[in-house]
């Protein structure tokens, strides 16, 4: 191996530990929303977040999944989540700014 291959090598290794290292912030995000979720959203927008519990179906709630919620941007998002909207209470007295963001994240997640 040449000086110049090994250090294309070294170059690639160290972007391949880069990427590992965003994707595993990004799937501990995902986590903690879930968990999140599971406590403080699900009993309203149901598990998979298609909005499919009784309090969903009479209050109407959208598919978190659907087009309509996820075109929204993730600053939107946040401030649905800690100011309310119609008939969901807003969370910003019980949840992190950083938690509002695993939330988003984990909704995210959703969309598949
Ligand atoms: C008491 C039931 C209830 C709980 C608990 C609840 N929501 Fe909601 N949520 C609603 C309702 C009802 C709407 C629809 C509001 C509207 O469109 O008028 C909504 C809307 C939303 C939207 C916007 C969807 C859209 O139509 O654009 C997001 C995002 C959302 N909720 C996230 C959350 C998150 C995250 C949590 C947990 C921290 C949560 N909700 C907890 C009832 C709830």
């Amino acid at each position: 191996m040449n000086r110049k291959t090994a250090f294309m090598a070294l170059v690639t290794i160290a972007a391949l530990l880069v990427v590992t290292a965003v994707a595993g912030a990004q799937a501990k995000k995902g986590e903690e929303g879930a968990a999140l979720y599971k406590k403080m959203c699900a009993m309203c927008h149901g598990a998979a977040g298609a909005g499919d519990t009784a309090m969903g179906k009479k209050m109407n709630i959208r598919d978190l999944k659907s087009e309509d919620v996820q075109k929204q941007t993730d600053a939107q998002l946040e401030e649905i989540i800690a100011k309310g909207k119609g008939k969901m209470p807003g969370y910003g007295s019980k949840l992190q700014p950083a938690q509002a963001k695993d939330l988003v994240a984990y909704i995210r997640t959703l969309k598949k």
